[in-house]
């Protein structure tokens, strides 16, 4: 029976029938090798397309030109080698009745001069952008002439490797560095009145018709309102809608609002979590109305039920669910099942967008199955033989653990020492901007409750404990403590930023934050500090502050701090404390010099990582049948693990997540999803 579900009805754009409103937008997540978008991109696009999805738009900035290097291992479209490759990933998704579109771009003043060929950066001025911080060098003519038929050749590849269509990518980069009279300063034909800033494009949409024909499916990627003041106006921005519309050579628009020159303002057209839900769809929906056009849109629309509304109320005609991709490729599927109460929720942590640039591939924090496809399953098969499975901890490694070795079939308890579960995320989602953390949580809660786990809470499992469950497998997932013993004295007068964040310790009135883990934590007691009108300095070892947090996550713990009583301070190194009267003296050093200073405060936070609570995995090491030794080779390969090192041990005994060390949420998942998948 057709389904009434606005979500599931097709779209006609052109000549081509999408089978759904569910796209995902374009998304480098910087998997191709050598430049080339080869098996891991392949496997990665298919996953999404076999579970439904009506479209994908591959890439991501994927760079026409050799002057516009990637900035985060994009795909280079300006080389003839592309063409199979992009084949064989367009073939893939077609097999499955999913549409495949490229998104094409030159960076212009995006990138950096001393990437690829060490070419300079070029842009319609000299304005440095602030994010990758080129100087460029403002163009020539030939520079325009070179750069139209570079994008016109890239179409044309990407024709030649039968893709549905292409996608030019204006936003932030060379297109609207036209566009936008903040970054245009050239005479002439290209420069002053928006017609003249507009003709850029214009040759290359020319161009890339005059190259593929009329009936290839063009599109655009553009910010219609910049949100500042010097910059492209909503009214600009509806008049350029509207020009694109009358050029008569574009297909389909693909809005986005704000701009992408520094942190903050990606973090606005991309926003993290705690920040509102699609906060751009109404706009997007203005720019339909005035223009007629089929429009695309994503922004923060991680939820069925938003997805649906901006499809039921007209707002848009395709609707991108990208990130929520990420977390979950089979959104469609599980729509088309019934089963939306399985899709794990994007909860905006923005781990992916963030390791782009900092950890070299797009990672999800939750599902360590995204980007790994070709290695690990985001649909868990059933074992072969099934085994008594006791799990220890309840974090998140313990519940994926749990969550998979459920789905495997497999009978499992899992102890559990405080009343509820989520271990350290539990602590993170204190922060009401963080708190759909809590949602890894759940979800893994709600999956295994529907597979029978049985959860004992409250209970100190010891050796015995275990041994009663007659188990095959221990797994022990008991996470860490805070780890505060970095001092050459003093170790017992500071407190760590898990007691700031659990409540079980006041802020003080004139606080130290001393942070050398780097991660969330510290910054989240920080905010904590500062909410409660204490005056904080955050001082840490290292070059720059928080080098974990990474770029966008950084953006609203500075909104929520800069305008309170804060100082950061970088490079140095808290070396001891004391007790003075009522203050903590604190010996100050530096890895730099031999410089030693003293500084007084009366509270002082050490955010150095945890130590594992690895008690029990020691005393039921003995007498496990591996001695807890793990195999590598087996766990990369993705065999199951056979060492016995011990034959009088009766079970097999695996440490994951940081009760082995310190680590993220995204490795302790991926700990027990490596391991548990197997056994
Ligand atoms: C890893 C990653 C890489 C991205 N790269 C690009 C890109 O190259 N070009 C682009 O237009 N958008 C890019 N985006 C933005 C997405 O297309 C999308 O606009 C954004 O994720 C907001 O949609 P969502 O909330 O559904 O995720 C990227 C997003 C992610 C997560
Ligand atoms: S890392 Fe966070 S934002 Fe990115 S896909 Fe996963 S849950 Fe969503």
């Amino acid at each position: 029976m057709a389904s009434n579900d606005p979500l599931l009805q097709p779209y006609k754009l052109k000549h081509l029938t999408l089978k759904n409103r569910i796209m995902t937008t374009s998304h480098e997540p910087a998997y191709p090798e050598d430049g080339m978008p080869k098996e891991r991109y392949r496997a990665y696009h298919e996953e999404r397309a076999r579970a439904g999805i009506a479209m994908t738009m591959t890439a991501g900035s994927a760079a026409v030109s050799r002057d516009s290097p990637p900035v985060f291992n994009n795909i280079l479209a300006y080389k003839d080698e592309v063409v199979p490759h992009m084949k064989r990933v367009v073939d893939a998704c077609h097999e499955h009745g999913c549409a495949v579109m490229i998104q094409l771009t030159h960076l212009g003043r995006r990138t950096g001069w001393n990437k690829g060929d060490w070419l300079p950066a070029v842009s319609p001025s000299h304005h440095r952008e602030a994010s990758h911080r080129a100087f460029p060098k403002k163009m020539e003519d030939w520079d325009i002439e070179r750069i139209v038929s570079d994008y016109a050749d890239a179409a044309e590849r990407m024709q030649a490797a039968g893709l549905d269509g292409i996608e030019l990518e204006a936003y932030g980069h060379l297109m609207d560095q036209f566009w936008s009279p903040r970054t245009n300063t050239l005479e002439g034909a290209y420069g002053g009145d928006l017609e003249n800033r507009m003709r850029f494009s214009m040759d290359v949409l020319g161009a890339i018709r005059e190259r593929v024909g009329q009936e290839f499916i063009v599109g655009i990627r553009y910010t219609a309102d910049e949100v500042v003041g010097d910059g492209i106006s909503a009214e600009e921005g509806i008049e350029i809608s509207k020009r694109l519309k009358n050029s008569g050579l574009v297909d389909f628009l693909n809005v986005i609002r704000g701009r992408i020159d520094t942190d903050p303002g990606l973090t606005d057209v991309i926003p993290v979590q705690g920040m509102r839900s699609a906060p751009h769809l109404d706009f997007a929906g203005q720019v339909r109305a005035a223009t007629g056009m089929p429009t695309f849109h994503a922004a923060r629309i991680p939820d069925v039920a938003t997805a649906r509304h901006a499809v039921s109320a007209g707002l848009i005609d395709m609707v991108g669910m990208t990130r929520a991709h990420m977390a979950d490729p089979h959104i469609v599927q599980k729509i088309m099942e019934g089963r939306e109460h399985d899709i794990r929720p994007c909860v905006g942590a923005t781990y992916c967008l963030d390791r782009i640039y900092q950890g070299g591939d797009a990672l999800c924090i939750h599902n360590a199955a995204t980007g790994r496809e070709l290695t690990m399953p985001h649909v868990i098969p059933r074992a072969r033989e099934l085994k008594k499975v006791v799990v220890v901890g309840a974090g998140a490694a313990g519940l994926e653990a749990a969550r998979v070795a459920a789905e495997r079939g497999h009978a499992v308890t899992v102890f559990e020492a405080a009343s509820q579960p989520g271990g350290q995320i539990r602590l993170t989602a204190q922060t009401p901007r963080r708190s759909e953390m809590i949602s890894i949580i759940d979800w893994r809660m709600a999956q295994c409750a529907a597979r029978d786990v049985e959860f004992r809470f409250n209970s100190w499992a010891e050796t015995g404990d275990i041994i009663a469950e007659n188990p095959d497998v221990v797994i022990i997932a008991t996470g860490g403590l805070p780890h505060t013993e970095v001092l050459e004295q003093g170790n017992d007068l500071v407190v760590s930023s898990w007691d700031i964040l659990s409540g079980d310790v006041k802020p003080g009135q004139n606080v130290l934050v001393y942070d050398d883990a780097g991660d969330h934590a510290g910054l989240q007691a920080a905010e904590k500090i500062l909410e409660s009108g204490a005056k904080l300095e955050i001082m840490t070892p290292d070059r720059s502050f928080a080098p974990d947090v990474m770029a966008m996550n950084l953006v609203p713990y500075m909104r929520a701090m800069q305008d309170k009583d804060v100082i950061f301070t970088v490079t140095y190194r808290l070396l001891a404390v004391s007790r003075k009267g009522n203050e903590l003296l604190a010996v100050v050093g530096s890895d730099y010099s031999d410089l030693r200073k003293e500084r007084s405060f009366d509270q002082i936070v050490v955010n150095h990582g945890t130590i594992p609570l690895d008690d029990l995995y020691f005393d039921l090491k003995s007498g496990s049948a591996n001695l807890g030794a793990v195999d590598q080779a087996a766990l990369i390969a993705g065999k199951p693990q056979g060492l016995q090192n011990n034959p009088a041990g009766t079970y097999q005994l695996f440490r994951i997540g940081d009760a082995v060390s310190a680590r993220n949420t995204h490795a302790a998942i991926y700990d027990a999803l490596r391991l548990v998948k197997d056994i």
